[in-house]
């Protein structure tokens, strides 16, 4: 990748020398008290960067009466700036957007007309007062020689499970190009170990609720650093709606007490989109962005066309679907005809075939990825899986790596032909697994102290699925994914406390994917 920044940037950020990229710092102006208590307490976001364009993202709050969810206050305009400096000496976009209650005085725009792999400032106006100041960059140009992307990769970071660490660490990078989220960025309810309180209370149900809980999330102080730091890719999984959805419903959903699933579903997605800075194709989130010649991330929903989880014994009834014929076609296309070297894909739930140990601590693991198999994930839908896999192997696809979240610990797997068969069978894929930010694990789950209790687990897991390389099933934390022409890099990085908003972390587990190969090393 081309480094656009000016030289004394790369000298003051010394300590990482020798990486191609570097972002130009961020002013102050991001954490500006000030801005963060009156007309845009909720932040500025970017994200879906595309070679000339980067959908921007804020909320107004123009009078106290217009907070979120509230469906009250005045339609207002609010302008925006796109600049190549943190002081908006050389803006290269200007414009205004109106907003109202009717979108919950979000502002949300697709910007063009930028330059490939650049960073950008943006900053909102209204009333004479500037919103805290974000940085952003563009994807690179569609057949640019790129070498090197680095991404910070995340899921499941639930608000009252603990503190945002993880995004701190993230934000305080000089050196990625975006952060992807594989979904779980909130929960609509949460079950488990609870050290901070959602608002509103209790589950959300209509369209009020999840605009306060999207809100709510918004205010926490190092999500909103992150989100002014770097463009987000975000999908959606279960949580951004309800429990184990699918398409007609979720089974935390009761219709006669909550209303139709239909309307809830809608409420959720006009939030989602509403709150979110992620570019909308009609009401379709799956999508593909290309990083020059080195990268495409094709990103799944796997909640808005699935099939109804049914008992293992079921899987195979013919007709079910987890992607639905639509999306299946554009994975297929993508992985087929792609220009860039490395297919990845953002992957909400475990792709890979995996049974679950029976073992007295494996109640814990059920309620992660199921009594026997998990029927919420690929393996609950084998007609779609064994098409990619027959996909991948017929036409020698390489280079193609799942990174999936959902199950709040770490795993590596190759994704062989046929895993009874595995390490004599043909291997096609890869897939990695990225912990919670937050939400509760095994340690958590068992009531036992971390690094106990799950190393058998784990032990007994490899045992059972060979082709499941390494999971650590304690840990919180991100994840940081290098990618080059001659390897991907996954590097875990571990929380030491998620209830501290000051946990240090530390770097805990690499991986390297040798390009050609399809295997974890
Ligand atoms: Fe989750």
């Amino acid at each position: 990748m081309p480094n656009t920044h000016p030289r004394r940037d790369a000298l003051r950020l010394g300590a990482f020398a020798g990486v191609a990229l570097l972002a130009p710092a961020l002013s102050a102006e991001v954490s500006n008290a000030e801005a963060s208590t009156t007309h845009f307490r909720h932040g500025v976001a970017s994200g879906d960067p595309l070679p000339e364009r980067v959908v921007l993202w804020t909320r107004v709050t123009p009078t106290e009466d217009s907070a979120p969810g509230s469906g009250v206050g005045p339609t207002v305009v609010v302008t925006y700036e796109v600049a190549k400096d943190a002081q908006f000496r050389q803006v290269v976009r200007r414009g205004d957007v109106t907003t109202g209650p009717d979108r919950d005085h979000t502002v949300k725009l697709d910007v063009g007309g930028l330059r490939p792999g650049r960073w950008y400032f943006y900053r909102f106006t209204f009333d004479g007062r500037h919103s805290p100041v974000g940085r952003t960059r563009t994807a690179p140009a569609h057949h640019a020689d790129v070498d090197q992307l680095r991404f910070g990769v995340v899921s499941c970071s639930s608000w009252v499970a603990g503190h945002f660490a993880a995004y701190r660490h993230l934000a305080e990078r000089a050196d990625l190009d975006a952060v992807v989220h594989l979904g779980d960025y909130l929960y609509e309810d949460y079950i488990g170990t609870q050290f901070r309180t959602h608002q509103p209370p209790g589950e959300t149900v209509s369209l009020t609720d999840y605009r306060i809980r999207h809100a709510q999330y918004k205010t926490d102080p190092d999500l909103q650093r992150l989100h002014a730091t770097y463009p987000w890719i975000i999908t959606w999984d279960d949580h951004e709606w309800a429990d184990n959805a699918w398409a007609d419903g979720s089974p935390s959903h009761d219709e006669t007490t909550e209303g139709t699933w239909a309307q809830r579903r809608a409420a959720a997605m006009r939030a989602y989109h509403e709150w979110m800075p992620v570019r909308l194709d009609g009401d379709r989130v799956y999508r593909r962005l290309r990083f020059g010649t080195l990268a495409e991330l094709t990103m799944l929903d796997l909640r808005t066309y699935r099939s109804r989880q049914v008992d293992p014994a079921q899987v195979d009834q013919p007709g079910r679907t987890l992607t639905g014929p639509d999306q299946m076609a554009f994975l297929r296309d993508g992985l087929l005809n792609s220009g860039a070297q490395w297919k990845l894909i953002g992957n909400p739930v475990i792709f890979s075939p995996l049974l679950v140990p029976q073992l007295p601590q494996a109640g814990a693991v059920s309620q992660l990825v199921g009594p026997t198999i998990n029927n919420d994930q690929w393996d609950g839908y084998p007609h779609d899986r064994d098409a990619l896999i027959r996909l991948l192997d017929e036409h020698d696809v390489r280079d193609t790596v799942f990174l999936t979240g959902d199950v709040h610990s770490s795993w590596a797997f190759e994704v062989p032909v046929d895993e009874a068969l595995y390490p004599l069978t043909k291997v096609v894929a890869t897939e990695l697994v990225v912990p919670s930010v937050t939400s509760d694990n095994i340690d958590e789950l068992t009531g036992s102290p971390p690094r106990t209790t799950s190393l058998a687990l784990e032990a007994a897991l490899v045992g059972l699925n060979r082709h499941l390389k390494w999971v650590e099933l304690d840990s919180h934390g991100y994840t940081v994914l290098d990618v080059r022409r001659e390897h991907v890099r996954m590097n875990w990085y571990f929380l030491a406390e998620r209830t501290d908003p000051n946990s240090a972390a530390a770097l805990a587990k690499t991986v390297t994917v040798v390009s050609g190969t399809q295997r974890i090393g």
